[in-house]
């Protein structure tokens, strides 16, 4: 992998106006788009601007076909069977409210998380709480902080019907095992939903592999054009399921009073889709596969003992997380003590032009738990240098001279 030349790509590292470079380690929460991934967007509004599906004209039909196409390449880059195991969502949350939404849960049923888990696979299973009297039962945490997995099994009880982890996190960037997870969850009948918004930028999955049930990932954070979202389903499950948002593009007749839903996935893609959108997600998952995801883990984990290292004499600096950089991806977070963590990412932005993400990362319910305010996420991806990573630290390091 050659960073210099990938960077060539990407619009934001090119001097702007003579303006200071963006040094942007936010990518957990939104990674930047390379120029393929720009330009098949424009190529749609250039070129089509039409609808999928519906019409029988010929900018119809190229369009159809190449969402036809991006579903093909979205199957094979997951290694899912059949394209149809491919629901286009507009993010992870999207995708995972549909499965909370038309999964058959009934009262006394349970659904597993760990304690780290995004808002977003959170707050849905609290709502079928209220609405269904499902119950939510949270994974303690091992004696490290992280994952154990004689804990899990022990709490896999006859009620748990869902498992639905985090496979990386966005607090730590540590990986569950999430083949151990599921061979565990199938022996006792349930079924489990990986959250691999953070997993899926950065690493090769293949859910087959995995025997994963459902999975939820959004384009924006691989490259992707913002609004760009996926749920993988065994084609199967994604049969039982009830629909979830309706009216045009998901029935094959209507009358007054009943309807024809058509078969799975458009089924579930209501209404006229982000066609651009779907065009750029096709480009950025070409993109990735070309650059391959052994060599993207090996860079990150390289940044990530630079930073790891560095930031050691940090005076009062606590890191979350295990100490062993490898484990944590691309993902560096941390606090120092007496210093509100907002204030380190304002500054950051405002001596070196520095992006980094602070606050509670909408893992709102783990810093609660913890007593913790808030933190500092530094977050890296294919096209950061060391270079980067030194201005990051010795930015960092002069801001905790001054405060
Ligand atoms: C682990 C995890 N899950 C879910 C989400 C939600 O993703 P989106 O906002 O794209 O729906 C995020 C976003 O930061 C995340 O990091």
């Amino acid at each position: 992998m050659n960073v210099s030349e990938l960077r060539q790509d990407f619009p934001l590292f090119q001097a702007q106006n003579g303006k200071k470079q963006v040094i942007y380690l936010d990518n957990a929460c939104m990674s930047l788009r390379p120029r393929p991934v720009i330009e098949a967007v424009t190529r749609y509004y250039t070129d089509y601007s039409a609808c999928s599906g519906r019409s029988m004209h010929k900018l119809a039909a190229a369009v159809t076909a190449e969402v036809d196409e991006v579903r093909t390449l979205t199957a094979k880059f997951i290694g899912a069977a059949h394209k149809e195991e491919i629901i286009f969502t507009r993010n992870t949350t999207e995708a995972i409210n549909l499965v909370a939404h038309s999964l058959d849960l009934k009262a006394g049923d349970a659904v597993l998380v760990t304690g780290k888990e995004h808002n977003s696979n959170l707050i849905p299973w609290q709502m079928l709480v209220k609405q269904k009297g499902i119950q939510l039962l949270v994974l303690p945490e091992g004696s490290d902080g992280q994952f154990d997995q004689a804990i899990f099994e022990q709490s896999l009880t006859p009620q748990v019907r869902l498992v639905s982890f985090g496979y990386s996190s966005n607090l730590d960037g540590v990986t569950l095992p999430a083949e151990s997870i599921i061979k565990a969850a199938h022996k006792k009948g349930a079924w489990v939903l990986l959250d691999a918004a953070q997993a899926a930028p950065h690493r090769k999955i293949n859910v087959r592999a995995l025997d994963v049930d459902f999975l939820a990932f959004s384009g924006h954070k691989m490259l992707g054009p913002s609004g760009t979202g996926v749920l993988y389903g065994k084609a199967k499950l994604l049969d039982q399921l009830a629909p979830f948002l309706v009216g045009g593009d998901t029935v094959a007749s209507s009358t007054y009073d009943s309807c024809e839903f058509l078969p799975v996935p458009e089924r579930f893609e209501a209404g006229l889709q982000d066609y651009a959108g779907l065009f750029g997600l096709g480009a950025a998952l070409q993109y990735l596969s070309a650059i391959g995801f052994d060599a993207i883990q090996k860079h990150e984990t390289l940044l990530n003992q630079q930073i790891s290292e560095g930031a050691r004499d940090v005076e009062g600096l606590h890191l979350f997380g295990p100490a062993d950089p490898a484990r944590r991806g691309g993902i560096f977070t941390f606090f120092i003590d007496g210093i509100d963590s907002h204030r380190i990412a304002l500054m950051l932005d405002q001596m070196a032009n520095v992006c980094v993400r602070s606050g509670q990362h909408c893992v709102h319910s783990w810093f609660n738990a913890h007593h913790i305010q808030g933190s500092v996420r530094a977050s890296t991806y294919f096209y950061n240098t060391p270079e980067e990573i030194d201005l990051f630290l010795q930015n960092l390091k002069k801001i905790r001279k001054v405060l």
